[in-house]
């Protein structure tokens, strides 16, 4: 039995940090463990030009502390008019790493997302063009479609014909929750990778609503039956380079998330690779976490591997029930329970 592993320091493609006064607290949980990471740009307002994109920077790099040593990778939210120009000149100018695709009201600040994705067709065709990742929240959001569903009828009636259309761009099919997303990225082309979060190889739908309502359970993509966790097990530890390490960490107040309307998102990240250990030890598959973790997202973004090394030990790690930052109180993924692995930095 493996009680230790070392493996390089791991990134984590999609994380969300927040700003005002909770961005200061918050990045430091990330930045303890990850190198680097790709922060979602879901703020009011979006950041949807490249001088915005360099302001959150700046508020992040001024809140890290700075003997983590993280580097932040920014992210421009796409909108149905978003200047291209914008797009091209934060990707050129090294602001941006990455686009982001919400579809309109999909999620957590996604009412200036995109409503028809024709509508972005110009710059798809640029960031096709220079080689520029468009990240996916891959879900339709029409009323009629259960929210169960909402993944998979993404893959047929928005995905299959962006892939067609745009045949060598870069896409990341993010926080995929359903055996379906799981086998299509395995069956496209090299272009697609997908990221998988700690609780969508955790929990299943039932989750949700153990023993009556479960607001900490509840994130977008829902979490979904116990065969798509299976599936989505399977392929975190494929091996395959296409699938990728990327938290969806997204904290909300306790207040918020306890309420008559809860906001969707779980708060992972300070716990987040003890979460990933306990999956891959569980799958027999520990000697496959360091891909996933550390190589498969650098390669995908043509970016060095980290050199720096961490730890990962087979003992208990108690999870706080709550987590109090500023003034509010965080409920983290695993609250209250001990995960069976310990995270230290070497
Ligand atoms: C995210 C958030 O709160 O910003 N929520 C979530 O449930 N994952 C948004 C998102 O990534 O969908
Ligand atoms: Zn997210």
């Amino acid at each position: 039995m493996t009680d230790k592993i070392i493996i390089r320091r791991p990134d984590d493609w999609h994380v969300h940090l927040r700003d005002g006064p909770m961005l200061s607290q918050i990045v430091n949980f990330t930045a303890k463990q990850f190198k680097r990471a790709i922060i979602m740009p879901n703020l009011t307002p979006p950041v949807i030009t490249a001088e915005k994109g360099m302001k959150y920077r700046e508020s992040i790099l001024k809140s890290v502390d700075p003997s983590l040593g993280f580097t932040p990778l920014m992210v421009c939210y796409l909108t149905d008019d978003i200047d291209k120009d914008e797009v091209r000149i934060g990707y050129n100018e090294g602001i941006f790493t990455a686009a982001k695709l919400y579809p309109a009201n999909a999620t957590t600040n996604s009412s200036m997302g995109v409503t028809d994705v024709r509508n972005i067709y110009p710059t798809l065709e640029l960031m096709q063009k220079i080689g520029m990742p468009l990240l996916l929240h891959g879900e339709v959001t029409q009323k009629h479609v259960d929210i169960f569903d909402r993944e998979a009828i993404f893959i047929d009636e928005v995905l299959k014909s962006l892939i067609k259309d745009f045949p060598s761009l870069k896409i990341v099919f993010e926080h995929i929750s359903t055996s379906e997303a799981a086998d299509f990225v395995f069956e496209s082309n090299n272009n697609i990778a997908a990221t998988i979060t700690p609780h969508h190889l955790e929990l299943n739908r039932n989750a949700i609503f153990e023993g009556g309502i479960r607001p900490h359970n509840y994130c977008l993509p829902i979490v979904k039956r116990e065969k798509h966790r299976v599936a989505l097990r399977k392929a975190a530890v494929s091996g395959s380079s296409k699938f990728f390490l990327g938290t969806d960490s997204a904290p909300h107040s306790k207040d918020a998330k306890e309420s008559a309307c809860g906001c969707a998102g779980l708060f992972n990240a300070p716990f987040a690779m003890e979460a990933y250990a306990k999956i891959f030890d569980e799958e027999n598959s520990l000697d496959k976490l360091e891909a996933f973790s550390s190589e498969f997202g650098p390669q995908f973004y043509g970016l060095p591997l980290n050199e720096e090394k961490v730890m990962l030990e087979r003992t208990n790690t108690a999870v706080p029930a709550e987590i109090d930052i500023m003034n509010k109180t965080i409920v983290p993924f695993h609250s209250g329970n001990n995960i069976p692995w310990k995270f230290s930095r070497l």
